[in-house]
């Protein structure tokens, strides 16, 4: 009966992994180990062994029973796996498929033209060095305001309309946040600008909106001066536009730098002479910057007796704006598929 026994385990093993497909699994599961299955029969038989051959039997043939059991399931598994891969390879779908005819080439998506810029600007700063941070856009008002030197009691807050959160947190009013975290994080000498989209409480029309995007920019290094500051800005500004760019600074007051400025640039359209676009200034304002507060170097954990810095805040929208001489910033995030195409 032993003899038996072991040649049906073999006999049932090697169909088993001959089985290709899992019906036919279920068969030999059936015709082995079925109610009238081969194996369930010799089990039953097994009351007719004297007993010692008996208790020896009934081990081997339930050990056997098991060893069925777990082939049949490895072989399942394989052969659902194989069901599988197949279906991956015939049925495919090729979703970014368009229907020909249908669509034009024009139409076919892209990124958005923030995106577009936004990388540029980070292709060009990491090509000086710099390094992209990210921040959160839920921020608590330490970040966003207190280490900013933006104390609560601070008028400059009034300059923020806020989203704040049940909990006391707020949606980012800046990208200056993330200085604070990069602060933190790395030790100078460095380089870095955060890009991101920023939140204000704001009543929108043509050139306001609640929802908007920013690159900021900090470096930190020994001794650095407003000639640092504008070095770099004249260098980024000749690569987004792509000729030399004549430059003014303006005193502007930010508590987060000291001195502070708002830096303009001569009027694209009409080369300074003044026209309607620069409202007869000759002037764009574009990008407000300074030297790093010393409080908020010391907010950011750096000595400012060793270390002074650069820091500056750049719109997105208005400079995308500016680039095609698009009239209403509600454009940006309407979703609307006809200003989209034009980029
Ligand atoms: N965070 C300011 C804003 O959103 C912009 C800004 C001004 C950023 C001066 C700077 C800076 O880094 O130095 O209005």
């Amino acid at each position: 009966m032993k003899q038996q026994l072991e040649n049906l385990y073999k006999q049932t093993i090697a169909t088993i992994e001959k089985a290709a497909s899992i019906d036919e699994l279920e068969q030999i599961r059936v015709k082995v180990l079925g109610r009238k299955g081969e194996l369930t029969q010799i089990l039953r038989s097994l009351g007719t062994l004297p007993q010692e051959e008996r208790i020896e039997t009934g081990k081997l043939s339930n050990e056997l029973k098991d060893s069925i059991e777990e082939a049949l399931e490895k072989r399942k598994i394989q052969l659902t796996q194989q069901h599988i891969n197949k279906l991956i390879m015939e049925d495919w779908l090729d979703v970014t498929l368009t229907k020909p005819g249908l669509l034009q080439e024009y139409q076919r998506g892209h990124l958005h033209p923030i995106s577009q810029i936004q990388y540029e600007i980070e292709d060009i700063f990491t090509s000086m060095g710099f390094e992209i941070l990210d921040g959160p856009e839920v921020e608590t008002d330490y970040y966003n305001f207190e280490a900013l030197n933006i104390p609560p009691y601070h008028p400059a807050r009034d300059m923020q309309d806020t989203f704040w959160t049940e909990d006391g947190n707020l949606l980012r009013t800046h990208t200056s946040a993330i200085q604070i975290r990069g602060m933190e994080r790395l030790t100078p000498p460095f380089r870095v600008i955060g890009p991101g989209r920023v939140f204000r409480y704001e009543s929108i029309d043509a050139s306001h909106e609640n929802t908007f995007y920013q690159v900021e920019g900090m470096m930190i290094d020994k001794d650095i001066s407003v000639a640092h500051l504008i070095y770099f800005m004249k260098t980024l500004l000749k690569e987004i536009f792509k000729r030399n760019i004549t430059i003014r600074l303006r005193p502007g007051y930010f508590p987060f730098v000291e001195p502070g400025f708002e830096l303009d640039i001569q009027c694209l359209i009409c080369g300074g002479k003044g026209c309607s676009v620069c409202k007869y200034s000759g002037w764009l304002e574009l990008l407000p910057c300074g030297l790093v507060q010393p409080n908020v170097l010391r907010y950011g954990k750096i000595d400012p007796d060793k270390w002074s810095g650069f820091a500056f805040g750049l719109g997105l929208n208005r400079l995308v704006m500016m680039r095609y001489a698009i009239n209403d910033i509600r454009h940006f995030l309407s979703g609307d598929i006809r200003f989209l195409y034009q980029f």
